[in-house]
């Protein structure tokens, strides 16, 4: 295989390379990977690729590795209310994945939509949107309200031209988050119900950094 996804595949084999067997999908090559397959099947290479929340950057720097350009956007809201996650080690990390096409910016979203120009052609959103509104750490820091969730949503759909990657947690640990009160924001068909998105596709089944079982969604946009 000369090209993965838009890319070269060599990058992502050294990369993978230097993972314990066991670890490499707790920290996202598995779900880097799902998302080039896919890209790859709609013949989709060179895009720009917006990462919102990417935390410590691995996932921004696989797809940057396979030859897209990638902005990875985070606000660092889990690692200030969640001890295990040491925010000096973070920075440090993405200083360490920045290569000439991939950039991270410490920012909180909604800052960077208000102050960002660029047009992106695919967004992720990765294990991001299920806290917005009962906020981080069960403790409610970084709530979102619900304009806000839909502002913020539809002011990214309106930057991406081709699809967002939208990771959510399955029915059982759904269970254990806070439900929406007023059942409005069930992704990833909230995009559909909205009219952000023409169609939602099961992409795979994913495992987060935290060990709990996902699915990942390819979300077309209208
Ligand atoms: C559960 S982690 C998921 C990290 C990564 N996307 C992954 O799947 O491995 C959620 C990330 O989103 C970031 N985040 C949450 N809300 C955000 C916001 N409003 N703006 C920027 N980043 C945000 C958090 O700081 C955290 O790093």
């Amino acid at each position: 295989v000369a090209h993965f996804g838009n890319g070269d595949l060599a990058p992502l084999l050294r990369e993978l390379a230097d993972f314990e067997p066991t670890a490499y999908e707790r920290v996202g090559v598995d779900r880097a990977l799902a998302i080039l397959v896919d890209l790859a099947l709609v013949q989709q290479s060179h895009l720009k690729i917006l990462d919102v929340g990417c935390s410590v950057g691995t996932i921004s720097r696989l797809l940057a590795s396979s030859g897209h350009q990638v902005t990875g956007v985070d606000s660092d809201v889990v690692a200030a209310v969640q001890a295990w996650q040491d925010p000096d080690s973070i920075s440090a990390a993405r200083r360490g994945y920045s290569m000439a096409r991939c950039r991270f910016i410490e920012a909180d979203i909604r800052t960077f939509l208000d102050t960002d120009d660029g047009q992106y052609d695919v967004a992720l959103l990765l294990s991001v949107l299920h806290h917005w509104l009962s906020g981080y750490g069960y403790v409610g820091v970084s709530r979102f309200d619900r304009v806000e969730i839909r502002d913020t949503l539809t002011k990214l759909c309106s930057v991406v031209r081709r699809c967002l990657y939208v990771e959510t947690p399955i029915e059982d640990e759904a269970a254990e988050m806070p439900e929406d009160p007023l059942g409005e924001f069930r992704f990833p068909g909230w995009f559909v119900e909205s009219g952000l998105a023409r169609s939602v596709t099961a992409v795979a089944s994913t495992v987060a950094t935290n060990g709990k079982p996902r699915r990942l969604w390819r979300v077309d946009l209208s």
